[in-house]
């Protein structure tokens, strides 16, 4: 693809070529959460070219804030088992604190329908609390994947901080999806984030989420499911 080479020797792209658009609404649209992996690794190689590109995230003044541990083989089972145990013993832990009241509205009824569907492919049905515990559990598995990233941010971090960590987290995800691995972002594990960080060996900072990533088992109903988005007008407004 042409490029043009700006006075400071890096590249920026053109203005709007239409196959990059094409790529950009196949990358962005095909993109979805995964919650059955196979256990296969992905390549030391891939790995570093993903997570070399996620880096290429804005943040506020360049700070670049976040800090990422990315954990496969046998210190991701030990963290999954570390979670698991904090599980069991109820042993949650939050840096960022959480209130499900926090959605109302239509925030509320999108977030109750993201859960029916899922809950729905996997069989699970509402009442059914031993069900959605087992599932919670799975996800402390990170759903089977081989790999975690956990996202940190600095012990003096605040909310704003926040939005740096999301660029470099949506960043992350479709760069994932450029290289054909499928991933699921997962707010649960930053419950555990004093298990995590124990797990880890990391004394102070401060975890927003994880990313579980690997090979999509493609066969699991679980990642049949699609949600829908709401419709333009009801979150953008355009002005003049
Ligand atoms: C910050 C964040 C936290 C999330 N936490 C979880 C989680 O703990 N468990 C889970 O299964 N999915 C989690 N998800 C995935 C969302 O449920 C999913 O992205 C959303 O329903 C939209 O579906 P899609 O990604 O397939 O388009 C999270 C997503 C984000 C962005």
């Amino acid at each position: 693809m042409a490029t043009t080479c700006q006075p400071d020797g890096t590249d920026h792209l053109p203005d709007s070529p239409a196959h990059l658009s094409d790529y950009a609404e196949k990358l962005i649209r095909g993109r979805r959460a995964v919650r059955a992996f196979h256990r296969r690794p992905v390549p030391e190689e891939t790995l570093r070219a993903v997570f070399a590109l996620a880096g290429a995230a804005p943040s506020n003044s360049n700070t670049q804030p976040w800090h990422v541990e990315v954990v496969s083989g046998a210190a991701r089972d030990r963290l999954s088992a570390d979670l698991l145990a904090a599980h069991a013993d109820k042993r949650m832990s939050l840096d960022f604190p959480y209130r499900q009241d926090m959605y109302r509205g239509a925030h509320e009824a999108r977030r109750r329908a993201a859960g029916a569907a899922m809950y729905g492919a996997l069989g699970i049905g509402r009442d059914d609390h031993e069900g959605r515990d087992a599932f919670n559990a799975e996800s402390l598995r990170f759903y089977g994947a081989p790999h975690v990233a956990l996202l940190f941010l600095p012990p003096t971090a605040e909310e704003r901080m926040a939005a740096d960590v999301g660029m470099y987290g949506q960043t992350l995800l479709l760069a994932l999806s450029a290289y054909g691995i499928a991933s699921c972002p997962q707010g649960l594990l930053s419950f555990y984030a004093g298990t995590v960080r124990e797990s880890l060996g990391i004394e102070d900072r401060k975890l927003l989420f994880g990313i579980s990533f690997g090979y999509a088992d493609a066969a699991a109903p679980v990642n049949g499911i699609t949600v829908p988005r709401a419709a333009l007008h009801e979150t953008t407004r355009f002005h003049g």
